[in-house]
Formats: C-alpha cells, sequence, structure tokens
C-alpha cells in the first residue's frame, strides 16, 4: 500500500468557556478523534489544534454572577476541559484558548486586510439597551411576546413556540434578561462584512465539493435569500478584543473564534517548528478539514470562508457538519438524568466505550445520533467483550500455558489472515468518508470471521488431548493476529484498549500498514484485562448522579423572571412590619381568602390574605408574620383590607414569611 503522504490540518468547534463538557460535545470531538487518529494510521502528518471558545457577553456575565474576572474564569474552564478531553483520549496537538496574544494578532490583521480591501462598511444600528445595567443586549438576552402567536416568555431572535424569527424589536413588552428592565432603542455606529461581495466566490467554493449535499442545498437557499451585511461589532462592556482605532467596540465572539483555528495552529508551529504560511496560503498543498456541528454551519460554511478569501488565505477542503446527540431517544434532560456531563461519565464507565459506540453510530450525514443506554450497554459488550477482546483472553491462555508465550513460527490459515488485509481499503475509504458505522460493520464482518475460526478449531478442546501443543499453539496464534489486525483497524476509536494490547502484544498498534507482517516466532508478553464489560448498574449510577447534580444553583440567573430593578429609596417607602395573628377566619364567599386579625403591638389591623390554599385558620393564630403596613386601604366585598401579609410563592407551594423568634409585634423589618 503506498500513497502519497497528505499533510491534514483538523479542527473541533470550539467549545464555549462558560460550561462544562457534556456528552454532546464529546460525539463531535470523539468523531474528530477517529479521524485524526485515523489519518495518522495511514501514515499521513495529521495535526488537530482547537481552543476554548472565551469570549461573548454570556461568559462576561457568567464571571460577574461567579464574582471572578473573565480571565480567571476562562483559565479554569480551559484546564477543566482539557483534563476531561485528555481522559477521553483525545489526542489533539494543541488546545489553546481565542483569547490567546497569537489570536488577537491574527484577528487585528484580517480586519485590517478586510477593510482595506473595501469589503468593511460602517452603518448606525438601532438595538435594544438596558440602562439599568449600561448595555446593549444581544437577542438572547432579550425576552418578551411573540409578535405572530403571542406566547410569553421567547427569545429576542426567535420563538420557540412557533418557529417564527423576528427582530428583538418586534417583540411585545420586551424585557432585559439581565436586570429584567424594559429595554430601550438606542444608536450606535457598527461595522459590517461586506458578504455580498464573496458571493461569486463562495459559490465556485460550494461547488468543489467542500461541503455535504444537505449543507450545500442549505446555501443556494440563502444565496437565492440574498446575503445580507455581516455585524461584526458589539459594543462595551464585552468581553472579547476591542476593534483597534475604536474606544468601546469589540469584534463580535464569532469573529474571533474561527480566527482561533489559525491562532491555535500559530501556536502549534512555533512549538513544532511548523511553516504556518505554508498551511493557509491560497495556494497551499495541505488540507483543511473543519468539524462542527450542525447548528453552526452558518457561521463555517459563509462568514469563515468570506473572512478567509477577503483576507487572502486559502480555504477549507472541507467543512464536515453532524447532527446532534439525544439520549434514549430525545433531547438531553437533566430532570431525566440523561443531561451527562463529561465528568460524570467518566467516573462511571470506560471512555472507550462510549467512543466505540458513537464510532459505531456515526454515519457521514447531518442525522441526529441516538445514544440508547441500553442498547449501548448490550453493544459494547457484544462486539468489544463478545467479538474481539475474547479472542486474545482466550488464544493468549492458551499460548501462556502451552507454549511458553511464544507464537509459532507461521499462520496455520494464511488465507484468513490474508482475507482481513485485504478488508483495509473498504474500511479506511469508509473511515475517510467518516461513515464509521460502516467501517465498524466491516470489522466486526472481520471479528466473526475469526470466532469462526477458533470455534472450528476449539484449542479448548485439543490442550486436553496429549501431544497436540503445536496445534493448539498454530491455532492459537492465528487468533492473535486476527485480533491484532482487529484491534489495530479499531484503535482510532479505542485508543485506551489498544493501547493495553500493544503492551500485551509487545508492539506498536497503530499504523496500518505495519499489519502486512504478521506476529510469529515471538514471544508475547503477560497477558492485562484489555477491557471490562459494561455494567448496567454503572449507566443507572451515571444516570442518578446527572439527576443529582441538578441544583438550583446551577440554573443560569437571566431565567428568573425579576421585576425592574430600583433604588433603596423605592424599598424604604415599604414600611414593613412584624404582626401578630390574632385572629383567623375563612371567608365563605371566597374560595383564596382568610381573613386575619393582625396585632402590630397595639394597634390591631383586618387584612384579607389570599393564603386559604395552604393554610386552615386555626392553625395561625398565635403565629408572626410580616406585614405591609403603609398598604393604602383597600374596600374589597366582604370589607376593607388594611394591609397585606408576605408569603413565598413558588412550584412547591405558598408559605406565609415568619420572622425568627424574639420578634415583637410593631417591630420594623427592613
Ligand atoms: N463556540 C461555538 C463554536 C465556535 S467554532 C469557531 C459553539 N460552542 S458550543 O460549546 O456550543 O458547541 C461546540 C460544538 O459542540 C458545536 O459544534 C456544537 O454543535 C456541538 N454540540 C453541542 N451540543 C451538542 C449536542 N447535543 N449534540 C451534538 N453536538 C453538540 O458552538
Ligand atoms: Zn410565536
Amino acid at each position: 500500500m503506498t500513497q502519497q503522504q497528505r499533510r491534514i490540518l483538523l479542527t473541533a468547534a470550539l467549545p464555549y468557556a462558560n460550561g462544562s463538557i457534556h456528552l454532546g460535545h464529546m460525539l463531535e470531538y470523539i468523531q474528530t478523534d477517529i479521524w485524526a487518529r485515523f489519518q495518522r494510521a495511514q501514515g499521513h502528518e495529521c495535526y488537530f489544534a482547537w481552543a476554548d471558545d472565551a469570549h461573548g457577553t454570556p461568559i462576561m456575565l457568567s464571571a460577574q454572577r461567579q464574582g471572578i474576572s473573565p480571565e480567571t474564569l476562562i483559565e479554569r474552564m480551559n484546564a477543566e476541559h482539557q483534563a476531561d478531553f485528555q481522559d477521553f483520549g483525545l489526542s489533539y496537538d494543541h488546545f489553546s484558548s481565542t483569547h490567546a496574544a497569537a489570536n488577537q494578532r491574527r484577528v487585528e490583521s484580517i480586519f485590517n486586510r478586510l477593510q482595506c480591501d473595501g469589503h468593511v462598511v460602517e452603518k448606525s444600528i438601532s438595538q435594544f439597551y438596558d440602562e439599568a445595567e449600561g448595555m446593549f443586549l444581544p437577542d438572547r438576552f432579550i425576552k418578551g411576546t411573540c409578535p405572530k402567536c403571542k406566547a410569553t416568555d421567547q427569545y429576542g431572535d426567535s420563538c420557540e413556540v412557533c418557529g417564527s424569527t423576528y427582530a428583538p424589536t418586534d417583540l411585545i413588552e420586551p424585557r432585559s434578561a439581565v436586570s429584567g428592565s424594559t429595554p430601550v432603542v438606542r444608536d450606535s455606529d457598527h461595522f459590517f462584512v461586506r458578504l455580498s461581495g464573496f458571493e461569486a466566490a463562495l459559490k465556485r467554493w460550494v461547488s468543489s465539493g467542500a461541503l455535504q449535499d444537505e449543507v450545500a442545498n442549505k446555501l443556494q437557499e440563502w444565496f437565492t435569500d440574498g446575503l445580507r451585511d455581516w455585524d461584526i461589532t458589539r459594543d462595551a462592556p464585552y468581553f472579547g478584543f476591542r476593534i483597534p482605532g475604536t474606544k468601546d467596540k469589540y469584534f463580535y465572539v464569532w469573529v474571533d473564534a474561527p480566527i482561533g483555528y489559525m491562532g491555535s495552529f500559530e501556536e502549534l508551529c512555533e512549538r513544532e517548528g511548523l511553516d504556518f504560511d505554508e498551511w493557509w496560503q491560497p495556494d497551499s498543498d495541505t488540507e483543511l478539514y473543519h468539524f462542527i456541528g450542525k447548528d453552526i454551519v452558518y457561521f463555517h460554511t459563509l462568514f469563515w470562508p468570506a473572512m478567509l478569501m477577503g483576507a487572502g488565505y486559502r480555504m477549507p477542503t472541507a467543512v464536515y457538519a453532524h447532527g446532534f446527540l439525544t439520549v434514549d431517544g430525545t433531547k438531553m434532560s437533566k430532570s431525566r438524568g440523561t443531561f451527562i456531563m463529561a465528568r460524570t461519565y467518566l467516573e462511571h464507565l470506560n471512555p472507550d466505550s462510549l467512543r466505540y459506540y458513537f464510532c459505531a453510530k456515526l454515519g457521514p450525514g447531518l442525522a441526529d445520533i441516538d445514544l440508547n443506554l441500553e442498547d449501548f450497554v448490550a453493544r459494547v459488550n457484544a462486539d468489544l467483550i463478545g467479538k474481539v477482546v475474547n479472542i486474545a483472553s482466550r488464544c493468549a491462555g492458551f499460548i501462556h500455558r502451552g507454549s511458553d508465550g511464544q507464537l509459532a513460527a507461521e499462520l496455520p490459515d494464511a488465507a484468513l489472515y490474508q482475507a482481513a488485509l485485504d478488508a483495509r481499503p473498504a474500511i479506511a475509504a469508509d473511515f475517510e468518508a467518516r461513515n464509521y458505522q460502516s467501517a465498524i460493520r466491516r470489522i466486526m464482518a472481520l471479528a466473526d470471521q475469526a470466532n469462526r475460526y477458533i470455534d472450528e478449531h476449539k484449542p479448548w478442546l485439543m490442550a486436553k488431548e496429549e501431544g497436540r501443543e503445536a496445534e493448539v499453539q498454530a491455532v492459537c496464534t492465528q487468533g492473535i493476529n486476527q485480533f491484532r489486525a482487529l484491534i489495530t483497524l479499531l484503535a482510532p476509536a479505542i485508543p485506551f484498549t489498544a493501547e493495553k494490547a500493544a503492551a500485551f502484544l509487545g508492539c506498536p498498534v497503530q499504523a496500518w500498514a505495519e499489519l502486512d507482517q504478521p506476529l510469529l516466532d515471538r514471544s508475547l508478553n503477560a497477558f492485562q484485562p484489555l477491557m471490562m464489560r459494561v455494567d448496567p448498574a454503572k449507566v443507572e449510577a451515571m444516570v442518578d448522579a446527572s439527576r443529582a447534580s441538578l441544583q438550583p444553583t446551577e440554573a443560569p440567573a437571566v431565567t428568573l423572571d425579576l421585576e425592574p430593578e430600583i433604588v433603596i429609596d423605592d424599598f424604604t417607602r415599604v414600611d414593613l412590619r412584624v404582626a401578630r395573628i390574632i385572629k383567623a377566619q375563612a371567608v365563605p364567599e371566597a374560595d383564596k381568602l382568610l381573613q386575619l386579625t393582625l396585632d402590630l403591638g397595639g394597634e390591631q389591623r383586618n387584612v384579607f390574605a389570599g393564603i386559604k390554599s395552604a393554610y386552615e385558620p386555626e392553625q395561625l393564630s398565635g403565629r408572626l408574620t410580616v406585614m405591609v403596613a403603609n398598604l393604602k386601604p383597600r374596600k374589597m366585598r366582604f370589607g376593607v383590607s388594611e394591609g397585606m401579609v408576605l408569603a413565598a410563592e413558588g412550584e412547591s407551594g405558598l408559605f406565609l414569611l415568619s420572622p425568627d423568634s424574639g420578634a415583637e409585634p410593631g417591630d420594623r423589618v427592613s
């Protein structure tokens, strides 16, 4: 198998630095890693460089809420993310941050080139501004009522109920999700990239075969709709790179995020002595691939290529999008315990099991991938344990016991071994085309052949008979060589297991070409268990742990539906006092109200309170509570209400507030 050595750079989409890695991310990162390992196993020069996506409003706000600087936040997350990636066996060559200096230089230079060549225009735009927070609001931080279907509590860009998209200013009763206040419209000057100028070149690129058909078709729709100018500016406060020549304008995170691919690779070049320009100049003979999720296709097939073209760089060889991960047939869910963090998985199960399962299910398209937990256990145990690992443990046992660990000098069934070798090109073509499920089907067919061979020759019976040691050794030498072929072909998917296999085979398990030479006439190292069966109890424990780690503090504060901000004076105008309930009785005409007689330390008040659903009247008399004492009396059907009592109300019910014991009626509450 002689083929030209290719030079390949690949990337996976940069995870946002404000959240932990979950199994959805891992689907993509495992897909990418399998491809990288596969390419290296073919002898190609292949680098995998990427980074954390460290900028943007959500990261800024998340740091604020935690009371730390964004720099501290992104540093912590970078370490956490990398620990997860290492433990999942990702073989990336470099992991940086979009906040790195190399990236800032690259961003500024690309912007400069775009500007010099007339691709950047400046326009004034009107946007919602949160006066309480002193910031312009990204669409996702504005909520209100959908202008189409009138569903409440919808985001500023689209409605999750009816699916329509709109401008935030179209929302009915818009609110800032940051402060809860009603935003006002303000003007600001922004830089835009004129995408229409790239349309012809983008169309040529699309027809070069760089995209999956589904993606190319989508792009065609976007062309038909017309390419609008792309707003690349965000106003302060923002965590990102400031736009040179401005005081308070920043590059939108989606400008510096894909450039982060270059920033990370530049750092790798410095470390490894590679020539950056050779890889990124327009006529480069190297290959560049981006693995991404289907949700970020627009950014990678329009904005990013336009930036590359406009700044005089090469185009990606291909952009490969995948579908989303579902667990047990539905979107990952925190309450069901199927929103599984990478770390939670690792605390319970073997990374190779998930890597194998994803590999066995991934295809070249954009279809969603389901992690069915029951099928996961069955599939991994049947394939990896039942068909692959078992060959090694059975055969190694006989070779160690009967032949002192020594392999025979030749293969008794050379044709069987050759069949595995001959399957390599088809399997390689599958991996190359990201049709991993097909590659796995072919490899498992080879495993079935190997198991049939062993079952036919029954070394366990021969081993009981005198004088048949040589036959046992021959059959098991064949078995070990079939196993070596299988584990080599599977190594991109299950690197930890492959490494253990390499230790006992006494040879590296990586390059597929090395299989040309079978392992003969040499000794095996001591056998160590390669992989344990997946224990369904551990899967259950992982799901339980995922449910358990659901703490209310994890819910982003932005979902709190806050009233508009007030100042302290607004609050002190409310005169809150401790009151004792001296009498409580039902109001027969009203099914929600109790009539309370309250003592304020000398003064008595009559108050109607909507707490009948939560309390029997007799439970309440004698008890202390807190009331608004200066509320304007209100005439009701059954009498005048002279104030109100305070109660908490949530999903779990209604709870009257009361001070700790010791407080006296009439005490001021502040
Ligand atoms: N920061 C951007 C990408 C910038 S690339 C220049 C981003 N980050 S992300 O953390 O939200 O997602 C990172 C990758 O993980 C994306 O490709 C996304 O599609 C993928 N996935 C996130 N959740 C996923 C699933 N549930 N299933 C499969 N992939 C998912 O987008
Ligand atoms: Zn709607």
